[in-house]
């Protein structure tokens, strides 16, 4: 496998092999069950993530057949984002398997998802995440704020989840400062300037500082525009990405080298060094 002098890996053959040690602060172009098959288990202190949603189906602001797609479902290129509620629930649990099993018995996975409403009915991530082999140590609501209800046949929706899972129920890292949180934390939206669903930094800084030290490992399996990424970086940690989209990939790296030189900007601003 090579690396490119952007610290970008691709994925041009099936058969290409990663090392988690050559994998380390970079992103990884490919797909997420084929690289994290091979990492090692009991490797990675934290997992932050957030997969595509798959709410294709959510009709909730379709108003002409024509504009079905464009109104309802995020586009992430070569992902599109458009399974059978099974398939997708499979999908899921294969991955939340794999996270698991590459995630050390101190450490903690934390994933975003929210209820699908289809035909007035929701159903819930935990419908997937209970049958995986994580174990579901708690839930964090995310309250984005406020929105406009363009279609107000129920309570609109503001939040959405986070769930805290692990392999171990106890003894996993946890520091205790990050208790002030609490369960509901009220972050607004990122821009979705360079990419359509990226969430804001305080969502995985606040997971970063909870759950890991400096030095640790942290994977974002579907990195998106590189959030986990930057904010692992800026805290002193380790970081995997892996982002099946290149243009992505791009998008990752550009925020991870901005990350270094405001981090750059900041210690110099203070009379520090900059990281070597
Ligand atoms: C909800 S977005 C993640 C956004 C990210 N948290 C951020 O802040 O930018 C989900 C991402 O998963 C990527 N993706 C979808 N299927 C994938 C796969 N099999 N392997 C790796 N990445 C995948 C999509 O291209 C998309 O960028």
């Amino acid at each position: 496998m090579e690396k490119t002098q952007d610290n970008i890996q691709t994925d041009p053959l099936i058969e290409t092999t990663y090392s988690l040690s050559s994998s380390l602060d970079a992103v990884i172009c490919g797909d997420n069950l084929k690289v994290m098959r091979q990492f090692p288990n009991d490797s990675i202190d934290l997992v932050v993530t957030s997969p595509p949603y798959n709410n294709w189906r959510n009709r909730r602001t379709q108003k002409r057949k024509e504009d079905y797609w464009k109104r309802t479902n995020i586009h992430y290129g070569v992902c599109e984002d458009k399974m059978s509620d099974q398939d997708y629930a499979e999908w899921q649990v294969r991955i939340l398997n794999e996270c698991v099993r590459v995630l050390k018995p101190t450490g903690t996975i934390v994933y975003n998802h929210k209820d699908a409403i289809f035909n007035g009915v929701a159903t819930s991530p935990l419908e997937w995440i209970l049958k995986s082999d994580c174990i579901y140590r708690q839930r964090v609501t995310w309250d984005r704020g406020g929105m406009q209800a363009f279609n107000p046949v129920r309570f609109y929706r503001t939040e959405e989840d986070i769930y805290i899972l692990g392999k171990e129920a106890k003894g996993f890292k946890w520091n205790k400062d990050a208790a002030k949180y609490l369960s509901i934390w009220k972050i607004n939206p990122s821009s979705k300037e360079d990419h359509p669903a990226s969430f804001p930094y305080a969502v995985p800084a606040r997971c970063i500082e909870a759950f890991t030290v400096e030095g640790d490992i942290v994977l974002d399996p579907f990195a998106g525009s590189g959030t986990t990424l930057k904010a692992a970086k800026e805290m002193n940690r380790r970081f995997v990405g892996i982002e099946i989209n290149h243009e992505y990939v791009g998008i990752c790296q550009r925020k991870v080298c901005q990350a270094n030189l405001e981090l750059f900007s900041l210690e110099s601003a203070d009379g520090l060094k900059p990281r070597g």
